[in-house]
């Protein structure tokens, strides 16, 4: 039984979804090289114009914070043109699209936007790098970053605002912020990435800063009924844990609920994941700490995340793979139809 998955869910009193199915945030690299979306993506969004609310593939809000190949931005007229026909097309078919606003901080790497200078500068809290080389494009080892000054950290946040104002003129119904799985906002809120000891690091207070400011440059432009978030209270990904990482998100959550953001969102590929200083999963653990609308994600059956809405363990659910192997996902659901399965070969075309 999965009919609670296909019943409405008002956000707040601007957004109402017509089920509790998001499709989840899907890097795709189908931009074109001045990272403008294309018609296909227009297409292959729109087929998807069923789900409750898309979220975009991460997006770029400027080009330093581009870590993989041909990832869409949200900083040019040209990309915002190219925005306003995947949104139109969602649009005519019923469905509404956030955009997930991206910065990947210690993850970018200066192939993509250096113009030739290998030794551009890769931005993040501390000057510690991640190890390896980048996906789809190994050659590229990952620089040390360079530790963000405050003056360019000021810079960042309104670099963020006017990317979430960008979103609002290419047509979005609003925006999620990436700050999950290991990228700039993320790397902020986690010990093994921050080792700053100005006001932005050292302590929970600190750590928060930097987030909380670009949360609220976000809803000062666009307004937090237009604003959802996605965090990773577990380290799991470009990322090492620290029991003592614990304490930020305890100081951040209550932060966070009095912002009324359109919902909360996890970071996270497999939710039965277990953390030990989160006492569990990270999705109990934000439940029993925040009490808004919380969107569950992670290797979840439609079953699965009928079961847990049920169970309130959240209240909607977004769905990843299984929405590139089906893009007629909610329907297959709705009419009891067997799913196909996903692989990673699909990643190289749009279907
Ligand atoms: C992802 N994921 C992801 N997450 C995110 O916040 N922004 C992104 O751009 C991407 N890109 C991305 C690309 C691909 C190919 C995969 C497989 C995953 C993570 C994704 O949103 C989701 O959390 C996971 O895929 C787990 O959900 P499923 O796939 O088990 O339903």
């Amino acid at each position: 039984m999965t009919a609670n998955l296909l019943k409405p869910y008002a956000l707040n009193n601007t957004i109402n979804l017509s089920n509790r199915i998001l499709m989840a945030p899907l890097t795709r690299c189908m931009a074109d090289d001045n990272l403008v979306p294309t018609q296909l993506m227009a297409e292959y969004y729109a087929r998807r114009a069923e789900a409750g609310l898309i979220i975009s593939e991460a997006v770029i809000i400027r080009p330093d914070g581009q870590g993989f190949p041909n990832t869409p931005g949200l900083f040019s007229p040209a990309q915002i043109e190219g925005w306003k026909i995947v949104t139109a097309a969602v649009h005519k078919n019923g469905g509404k699209i956030f955009a997930q606003l991206w910065h990947t901080g210690r993850v970018a790497h200066p192939y993509f936007y250096g113009n030739g200078d290998a030794d551009a500068s890769v931005l993040a809290p501390s000057a510690i790098g991640v190890e390896g080389t980048v996906p789809r494009m190994r050659e590229l080892t990952y620089k040390i970053p360079k530790a963000v000054t405050v003056e360019e950290m000021k810079t960042l946040v309104a670099d963020y605002g006017q990317a979430a104002e960008n979103a609002i003129k290419a047509g979005f119904d609003g925006v999620e912020i990436h700050g999950a799985n290991g990228y700039l906002i993320d790397q902020f809120l986690h010990h093994d990435s921050n080792r700053r000891n100005d006001e932005y690091g050292g302590s929970s207070e600190n750590m928060v800063r930097f987030p909380l400011e670009v949360i609220d440059e976000i809803i000062s432009k666009i307004g937090a009924d237009r604003t959802g978030l996605r965090v990773s209270p577990g380290a799991y990904f470009n990322m090492t844990g620290d029991s003592k990482d614990r304490a930020v998100f305890d100081l951040l959550l209550p932060e966070l609920e009095q912002r009324n953001l359109a919902f909360l969102h996890i970071g996270i590929f497999d939710d039965s994941m277990e953390f030990d200083y989160l006492g569990g999963r990270a999705s109990s653990y934000v439940r029993e700490n925040y009490s808004k609308t919380l969107v569950g994600v992670g290797s979840y059956s439609a079953e699965a995340a009928s079961s847990a809405i049920n169970d309130d363990k959240f209240d909607l659910i977004a769905i990843g793979r299984p929405f590139i192997a089906n893009p007629d996902y909610v329907a297959k659901i709705r009419n009891n139809e067997p799913l196909t399965s996903y692989s990673d070969e699909m990643l190289t075309s749009l279907i």
